[in-house]
């Protein structure tokens, strides 16, 4: 059995599926307790039986949460707070992958996309604050993206500005709580196997790993409560220098 974790209830959004399902079932493994959310309740069951099979001493506690209803946010965490006592770590993970070229007609689309990994994050980063400030203690994550790293074209600009955006807001609050009891992760993944991505040949794209693998790097990162981490830190960290720094003409071959 795992010795008790330094940072025992862990709450994570978005994990009915791919990188939050993942995370849940290797936080189990290390000897954590979950508080999980998502829209599907049937997949987060599926998640939990899969979780107490393994480890049939974690405790873990389900509630269906929609991040764009922003009173459902507040709700829920306050909710996982008065189950637990203490929640020791919020992983803000929930988002979606759409998006079209600006001005073609898909307003829509962006603006989903805008919403659910920008304003819902914003408003999971009040609910998470308001239970850390409370306890004096906590470990904030906020999984951002390495399209974090520059304006991206086409399908991705959106998502990337709002990658960009909440790992900032990520960094504003870790600049505030710098020497006080609350810690901010901010992880930059790269291409790692998901629902998300699940339409795509992995063959086709560069530097796509399994879920387990991919995980396992972020996992690792959350756990040594890193400030900020590519994962995996092969490829991505490196190529988060040639991202920032590459001369347009030089990052167009590349993406
Ligand atoms: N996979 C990658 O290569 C990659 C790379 C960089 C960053 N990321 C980031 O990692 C995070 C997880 O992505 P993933 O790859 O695991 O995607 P995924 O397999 O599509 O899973 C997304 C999760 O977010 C939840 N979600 C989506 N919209 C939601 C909403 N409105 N309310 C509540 N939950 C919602 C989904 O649950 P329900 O549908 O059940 O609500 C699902 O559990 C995202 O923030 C993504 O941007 C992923």
């Amino acid at each position: 059995m795992a010795t008790t974790p330094h940072r025992k209830t862990i709450l994570i959004t978005g994990a009915s599926a791919g990188l939050g399902a993942e995370m849940a079932r290797q936080f189990a493994a290390l000897g954590h307790d979950l508080a999980l959310s998502a829209r599907r309740l049937d997949k987060l069951e599926t998640v939990k039986a899969g979780i107490l099979a393994a480890h049939p001493e974690t405790r873990v506690e389900l509630r269906t949460l929609d991040v764009t209803d922003d009173d459902q946010v507040f709700a829920v965490f306050r909710g996982f707070k008065a189950d637990f006592g203490t929640i020791d770590r919020v992983v803000i993970n929930a988002g979606i992958g759409k998006g079209a070229p600006l001005g073609t007609g898909r307003y829509d689309a962006n603006r989903q996309t805008a919403m659910t990994n920008f304003v819902a994050a914003l408003a999971q980063t009040e609910a998470a604050m308001e239970i850390f400030r409370e306890q004096d203690a906590g470990h904030f994550v906020m999984i951002s993206s390495m399209s974090a790293m520059r304006g991206l074209p086409r399908s991705m600009t959106t998502y990337a500005a709002t990658k960009a955006g909440v790992a900032h807001l990520a960094e504003g609050l870790r600049h505030e709580l710098h020497g006080k009891p609350i810690t901010v992760t901010v992880l930059y993944p790269g291409y790692i196997a998901s629902e998300m991505n699940d339409q795509v040949d992995p063959k086709k794209i560069k530097g796509m790993v399994s879920t387990e693998k991919g995980v396992r790097s972020m996992v690792d990162a959350i756990e040594k409560e890193k400030d900020s981490a590519c994962v995996p830190a092969l490829p991505w960290a490196p190529m988060s220098v040639v991202m920032k720094h590459a001369p347009l003409p030089v990052l167009k071959k590349l993406m």
